[in-house]
């Protein structure tokens, strides 16, 4: 789905990805961890093609960039992130919102077909957003505008589902809810999940493996059982950290702080 190979990437100041070597394989759901700056974000905009590496190679679902368009590789790529939310048209009824996914629009202008319409109520139904079909976007939750956003995303029937701190400033319910819905979609053969976090804790059963970044470079990367260890996460985050797994998901407790 996803292969990187000595991939650096330079933005001006610094090297913000260093040597980096990324494999996601079909049937793999990945978490990226790591510090504000750690350089998660760099990374998924070098997956999506809209940062290019300065040196390594990459490949998208089987495509290798350069012989691309990547035009039509991003459409088989969706994106969820809490900065796409002011990028909206929150006027929109939510349904209209979730539409837009199918034109690749932050709002609707495109007059959909019946049957993209039905596609949208039922997406708003998985997420559990059936009900809001025809409130105002901008009067959501923040997690009710995360699902919502996930709709959008799966409108256009991606085979990669990139999820960029979708957990942000929502509260412990809204969290709840949003991961369910990615469960949901583990369970029902969607798209290679990709989750970026810097909470340990969001990690849910359906991921099943973990990259951890470090000012740039893979500290650890492969089944989360390995990489989420109580070592690596202090070593990610340059504190003392004990991890304790729980009902199926990992709690980082901190325990010293490193001077
Ligand atoms: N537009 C930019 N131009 C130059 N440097 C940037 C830009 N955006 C981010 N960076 C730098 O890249 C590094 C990694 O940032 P980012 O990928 O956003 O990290 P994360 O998502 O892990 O918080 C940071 O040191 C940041 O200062
Ligand atoms: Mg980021």
């Amino acid at each position: 789905m996803i292969e990187f190979v000595n991939v650096d990437l330079d933005r001006g100041r610094r090297l913000v990805l260093e040597g980096v070597n990324w494999r996601v394989r079909a049937g793999e759901h990945w978490a990226i961890v790591g510090a504000n700056g750690s350089g998660k974000t760099s990374l998924l905009q070098v997956a999506t093609g809209y940062l290019w590496p300065t040196r390594g190679h990459v490949s998208v679902l089987g495509q290798a960039f350069g012989q691309v368009d990547l035009r039509v590789l991003r459409r088989a790529i969706g994106w969820v992130s809490a900065s796409l939310g002011p990028l909206l048209r929150t006027n929109q009824p939510a349904l209209s919102i979730a539409l837009s996914g199918a034109f690749a629009s932050t709002g609707l202008f495109d007059r959909p077909s019946p049957p993209q319409v039905l596609q949208a109520e039922e997406l708003l139904q998985r997420v559990g957003c059936r009900e809001l079909a025809q409130a105002p976007f901008a009067t959501l939750s923040l997690g009710e505008q995360q699902r919502v956003l996930i709709a959008r995303a799966l409108m256009a029937q991606p085979k990669l589902l990139i999820l960029d701190e979708a957990c942000a400033g929502l509260d412990l319910p809204g969290r709840e809810d949003l991961l369910d819905v990615l469960e949901g979609l583990g369970r029902d053969d969607g798209p290679s999940m990709v989750l970026v976090t810097h909470h340990i804790e969001e990690i849910s059963p359906v991921f099943t493996h973990v990259l951890a970044l470090r000012g740039g470079r893979v500290l650890a990367s492969g089944p989360k059982e390995h990489v989420l260890t109580s070592a690596i996460l202090s070593r990610t985050f340059g504190l003392g950290i004990e991890v304790e797994r729980q009902f199926g998901r990992y709690w980082p407790r901190v325990s010293a702080r490193e001077n």
